[in-house]
């Protein structure tokens, strides 16, 4: 696939099944992951990997948050669940520095790049992914399950498989509609 076809086909997938990433694939979705714009150097970006044990160990967190959070009886009730939608998940975090030219919101975009990245790298060796968010990225007691800062930010969890049925999604936006000429 070449990076136009990559650029201009790229989408997300929520039906993923094993495998996942071998070794190799996720060398090149890390190294994606850290070729991304970085106003002032800051690598503001920590990304952990949820694979084999590790996605029961999610959601045992995922369900202790829940529970002391006081979420809604579904919530509390899919929380295991959840983490065995996909064979691995990558959680990327944007932990933020104070810095007087870089504001939060950008060690966010930067992160948030790293998760775009990541995706397309996967995408591009024909596994396929899903950029998640919700509560549970939200939820200061999952961050501290996971050993962050409360001023750290969970940008994403990024599902990660092989797709189960090979589809591909039209066209939704016109670029008319989107750009302008000043
Ligand atoms: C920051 C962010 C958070 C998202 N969170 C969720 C989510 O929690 N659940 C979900 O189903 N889709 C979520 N999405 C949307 C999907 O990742 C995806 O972009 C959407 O389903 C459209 O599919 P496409 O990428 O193939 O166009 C999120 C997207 C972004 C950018």
């Amino acid at each position: 696939m070449d990076a136009i076809e990559l650029l201009t086909t790229r989408q997300s997938d929520s039906n993923l099944s094993f495998p996942g990433p071998s070794v190799d694939q996720l060398e090149i979705i890390k190294k994606a992951a850290l070729k991304v714009p970085d106003h002032g150097g800051l690598t503001p970006w920590k990304f952990i990997v949820v694979q084999g044990e590790g996605r029961e160990k999610l959601g045992e967190i995922y369900h202790q948050a829940a529970v002391s959070e006081n979420q809604d009886e579904r919530t509390i009730s899919r929380a295991k669940e959840l983490t065995q939608r996909a064979p691995m998940i990558i959680i990327a975090v944007s932990p933020y520095q104070e810095h007087p030219k870089v504001p939060r919101i950008e060690q966010i975009e930067s992160a948030a790049c790293s998760v775009f990245a990541m995706q397309q790298a996967a995408f591009a060796q024909h596994l396929s992914g899903v950029w998640r968010t919700g509560y549970f990225a939200q939820s200061p007691k999952v961050k501290s399950l996971l050993g962050l800062n409360e001023q750290d930010e969970i940008v994403g969890y990024l599902y990660l498989g092989t797709p189960t049925v090979a589809c591909t999604k039209p066209v939704r936006h016109k670029a008319e509609t989107f750009f302008s000429d000043l």
